[in-house]
Parts: structure tokens; C-alpha cells; sequence
């Protein structure tokens, strides 16, 4: 019976063995791809340089206007002692505070922001800063401007029907020109320059 059936169904157990061989070719490449996967996951996780950030801060947004960091009189950029900058700024329907964001070129920023409200968005055109603003939780990003100009900054996140108009803008400067102005101490900004 076997010879019969080898016999009679010859090109079928050939084209069975060719099924397999691809099978097993595909399902190589299928768990190469799950432990690349797995591999960039940990590497992410690991070297901070993409989200999930290995730590949360969480703020109340019902009172960051009265206490705390972000205050509006704490919003703005500070020339720290170290030479760095901080940025703090929040996102709000449908408006970012400051609106224009001041800060030095060739300089490590540290942009720290929040929402007041709904789920917003923060991305500076032309470069790959990009952060969501979620409410109750501290957005920290770093960035470094190699040229200084006008960036766009609009919301990236859609926040409900003013959504399309809010924009912001980040205005890199000369690093003495920003210097100079830092000296007073205080938050810096560029809101109607
Ligand atoms: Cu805020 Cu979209």
C-alpha cells in the first residue's frame, strides 16, 4: 500500500517536503523578528533614550496654577549654575504657557512640562523633539539646538476643538545673547518678541 501510495502520489509528497522546508524557513524568520523585538524593547527600556521612562512624576492638575513648579511664575526657561537650561511650561486648551519658548543653541535643555487639563501634545518641527502632556504626570525631555532660528511647536495631540490652533514656538538664540538676559535671575520667555 505504501508503494502504491508513493507510487501514485509522487509529485504530492514532493511539493509536501517543499511546503515544509518553506514552513520552516518562515517560522525562522518569524522568531528572528520576536527576539529582534525583544532585544530593541530591552535596549529602549534600558537606555532611557525612548519611552517607557524608568521613572514618573505626577502633579495635580487642578492646582499647578497655585503651588508648586509649575506656577506661572516658574514657567519659562532658567540658566542654570551648571550651564544647562531648564524649560518649564504647560500645556492648556488650547495654548501653550509660555508660547514661546526662549532658549540658547548648543546648550543641554531640559524641557519639563505638564497639562492643566486634557491629554496635549508637544512637538518642535524639524527636530525629534516630541513629548505628550498628560495630565497629573511631569513630561521631562531633553534637547540641544545646533542652529539657532524659529521652531513651530504645535500641539500634536488632539485636544478637542481648538485643537488646531495651538501653537507655540521656540526661539533658539545666541548662547551670550541668552547669557545676557539670564543674568537678572527669573524665568525667561519670548511671549511677544
Ligand atoms: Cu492641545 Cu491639541
Amino acid at each position: 500500500m505504501s508503494t502504491e501510495e508513493t507510487h501514485g502520489h509522487g509529485s504530492t509528497s514532493a511539493s509536501a517536503e517543499v511546503a515544509a522546508r518553506v514552513e520552516r524557513r518562515w517560522a525562522t524568520i518569524a522568531v528572528v523578528i520576536i527576539v529582534m523585538m525583544a532585544l530593541l524593547a530591552a535596549f529602549a527600556g534600558i537606555h532611557r533614550a525612548t519611552m517607557p521612562q524608568p521613572r514618573v512624576e505626577t502633579t495635580d492638575p487642578s492646582r499647578i496654577h497655585l503651588s508648586g513648579e509649575f506656577i506661572e511664575s516658574n514657567l519659562g526657561s532658567v540658566l542654570e549654575a551648571n550651564g544647562n537650561v531648564t524649560v518649564r511650561a504647560i500645556g492648556q486648551q488650547y495654548s501653550f504657557t509660555p508660547a514661546c519658548i526662549v532658549v540658547p543653541v548648543d546648550t543641554p535643555i531640559t524641557l519639563r512640562a505638564t497639562s492643566a487639563d486634557v491629554v496635549h501634545g508637544i512637538l518642535v518641527q524639524g527636530t525629534n523633539i516630541n513629548t505628550m502632556l498628560v495630565p497629573g504626570y511631569v513630561s521631562e525631555q531633553l534637547m540641544r539646538f545646533a542652529r539657532t532660528g524659529d521652531y513651530l511647536m504645535p500641539c500634536q495631540e488632539f485636544c478637542s476643538f481648538g485643537h488646531e490652533g495651538m501653537w507655540g514656538k521656540v526661539k533658539v538664540i545666541d548662547k551670550t545673547e541668552f547669557a545676557n538676559r539670564a543674568k537678572g535671575g527669573g524665568r525667561l520667555s519670548c511671549v511677544g518678541q
